[in-house]
C-alpha cells in the first residue's frame, strides 16, 4: 500500500490487489497517527482487513481523550492527565468528560448538586443485595445490579431522546459509589450506609465503605485526596476493552443501564481491571524478597504461563503516565499514614527496581502500569482487595457513559458488526445420526 499526499490534510492511499487498485482516503485527527479509511475496500477490493483484537484499528473517532503510547502521554479534552490529577475534582474531570469543557463556577454549581441529588437507590434495589451470596465477588453485584437499574429506569430504553439520555447519564454517574460502596458492606455482613449530601464524590464513597451506624464517621483528607486522583486517573482510557464493550453494547440501541454492566464485565479480567487485584494477589504469593528471583524465572518461561501483574500495557510502550502519578501518590500516602515498613510495599518497589533493569522486561518495554501501584495504596488505605476492581469501575463509569453518549450522538451511528476469516469446514452435507 502506498500513500500520497493530496491538497488540505486529507491524502490518499492506494491498494494494488490481484491486478486490480483502489484508492482509500486517509483521515487524518488533530493529533495522532492518520488512519486509512477501508470502508469502501471490501466493495472496491472484495477484501476485508485482518485485525484480531483491533490492535492497529481506529474502531471509531472521538473527541475525549487522547493517549500516545510511545511518549506517555494521556490527555483528557487536551487537557494533561498530571495536570487534572493534581489540580481538579473529579467532579470537575465528570463534567470535563461528558461535556467537552471545565466548568464555569455556576455551571459546576448546578452540575455538582444534580450528581448529588441522583445518589440514592431506589428502596427496592436493597432486595438485589439479599440474592447474592454473602461470598460473592463485589464486582458480580455490581454487574449484575447496575445491570438491574435497567428495570427501574425504562424512560433510558428510548434513548432517541436527550434529555433521556442525559439523565440516565447522571444517574449512572451519580449511583454507582453507592452500589460499590454497599456490595462491599453486603460482603461485611454490615448495614448500609446511605450518601451523604455534605460530601463530595470521593468523601462519599469512602464514607459509604467504612462509616458504621453506630458511631460517627470523619472522612479523612489524606485518604479523601488520594481517592480523588485515583478517580481521576481511572476516569477514561480511550478505546480499551471495556469501553468499546460498551460503544458496541450500546451501538444496537440498548437500554445504557445494561451497556455500562457490559462494561463492567469486561473490565473484570486480570488482563485489564482485574489487574490491581491481581497484583496484590502476586504480591502476596511471592511472599518475601528472596523469592523474587525464582518469580521472575518463573515469568521469563513461557511455559508456565505466569506474568508479572501490573506491568506491560497494550498502547503504552515507554511508562504509563498515571503509573508516574500514581507512584508518587503511593509515597504521599503511605507517608501520611505513618506506614514506614510495609513489607508488601518493599517487594513491590524490590520487584519493580528488578524488573525495569531486567532485560526481557526492556527488550519488551514492559512497565509498570497504573494498577502495580494502585493496588498497594488502596491496601494501605483499608481497601480489601476484592474492591480494588469495583474502584476502578466506579471512576470508568465516567468513561463508559461519556464514551456511550458520544457514539449515540455521532450522525450516522450504526451498529458495530466486525467481520472474521472464515477458518472452519467449507460447505458439506448433513449425515444422519446412524450413519456418521
Ligand atoms: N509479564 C510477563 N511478560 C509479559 C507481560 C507481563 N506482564 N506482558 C507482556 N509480556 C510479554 C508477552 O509474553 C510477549 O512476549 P513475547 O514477545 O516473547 O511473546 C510480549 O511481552 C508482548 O506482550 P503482548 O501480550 O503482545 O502485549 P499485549 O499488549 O497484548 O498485552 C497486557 C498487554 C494484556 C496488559 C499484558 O502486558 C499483561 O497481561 N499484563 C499483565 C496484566 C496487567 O497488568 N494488566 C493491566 C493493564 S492496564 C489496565 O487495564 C488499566
Amino acid at each position: 500500500m502506498s500513500a500520497s499526499q493530496n491538497e488540505g490534510q486529507r491524502s490518499d492511499a492506494t491498494i494494488s490487489l490481484g491486478g486490480r487498485t483502489a484508492t482509500l482516503p486517509v483521515l487524518s485527527g488533530t493529533l495522532g497517527p492518520d488512519v486509512v479509511d477501508i470502508r469502501k475496500l471490501p466493495a472496491d477490493m472484495g477484501v476485508f482487513t485482518y485485525d484480531p483484537g483491533y490492535g492497529e484499528t481506529a474502531s471509531c473517532s472521538s473527541k475525549i481523550t487522547f493517549i500516545d503510547g510511545d511518549k506517555g502521554v494521556l490527555l483528557h479534552r487536551g487537557y494533561p492527565i498530571a495536570q487534572l490529577a493534581e489540580h481538579a475534582s473529579y467532579e470537575e474531570v465528570i463534567y470535563l468528560l461528558l461535556n467537552g469543557e471545565l466548568p464555569n463556577k455556576g455551571d459546576f454549581e448546578t452540575f455538582s448538586n444534580t450528581l448529588t441529588n441522583h445518589t440514592l437507590l431506589h428502596e427496592q434495589i436493597r432486595n438485589f443485595f439479599n440474592g447474592f451470596r454473602r461470598d460473592a465477588h463485589p464486582m458480580a453485584i455490581l454487574c449484575g445490579t447496575v445491570g438491574a437499574l435497567s428495570a427501574f429506569y425504562p424512560d433510558a430504553n428510548d434513548i432517541a431522546i436527550k434529555a433521556n439520555r442525559e439523565l440516565a447519564a447522571m444517574r449512572l454517574i451519580a449511583k454507582i459509589p453507592t452500589i460499590a460502596a454497599w456490595a462491599y458492606k453486603y460482603t461485611q455482613g454490615e448495614a448500609f450506609i446511605y450518601p451523604r449530601n455534605d460530601l463530595n464524590y470521593a468523601e462519599n464513597l469512602l464514607a459509604m465503605m467504612f462509616a458504621r451506624e453506630s458511631e460517627p464517621y470523619k472522612v479523612n483528607p489524606v485518604l479523601a485526596r488520594a481517592m480523588n486522583r485515583i478517580l481521576i486517573l481511572h476516569a477514561d482510557h480511550e478505546q480499551n476493552a471495556s469501553t468499546s464493550t460498551v460503544r458496541m453494547a450500546g451501538s444496537t440501541g440498548a437500554n445504557p443501564f445494561a451497556c455500562i454492566s457490559a462494561g463492567i464485565a469486561a473490565l473484570w479480567g486480570p488482563a485489564h481491571g482485574g489487574a490491581n487485584e491481581a497484583v496484590l494477589k502476586m504480591l502476596a504469593a511471592i511472599g518475601s524478597k528472596e523469592n523474587i528471583p525464582d518469580f521472575i524465572a518463573k515469568v521469563k518461561d513461557k511455559t508456565s504461563g505466569v506474568k508479572l501483574m501490573g506491568f506491560g500495557h497494550r498502547v503504552y510502550k515507554n511508562f504509563d503516565p498515571r503509573a508516574k502519578i500514581m507512584q508518587k501518590t503511593c509515597h504521599e500516602v503511605l507517608g501520611e499514614l505513618g506506614i514506614k515498613d510495609d513489607p508488601l510495599l518493599d517487594l513491590a518497589i524490590e520487584l519493580e527496581k528488578i524488573a525495569i533493569n531486567d532485560d526481557y522486561f526492556v527488550q519488551r518495554k514492559l512497565y509498570p502500569n497504573v494498577d502495580f501501584y494502585s493496588g498497594i495504596i488502596l491496601k494501605a488505605m483499608g481497601i480489601p482487595t476484592s474492591m480494588f476492581t469495583v474502584l476502578f469501575a466506579v471512576a470508568r463509569t465516567t468513561g463508559w457513559v461519556s464514551q456511550w453518549k458520544e457514539m449515540i450522538e455521532e450522525p450516522g451511528q450504526r451498529i458495530s458488526r466486525p467481520r472474521q476469516l472464515y477458518t472452519g469446514a467449507a460447505q458439506r452435507d448433513f449425515v444422519a445420526v446412524d450413519k456418521r
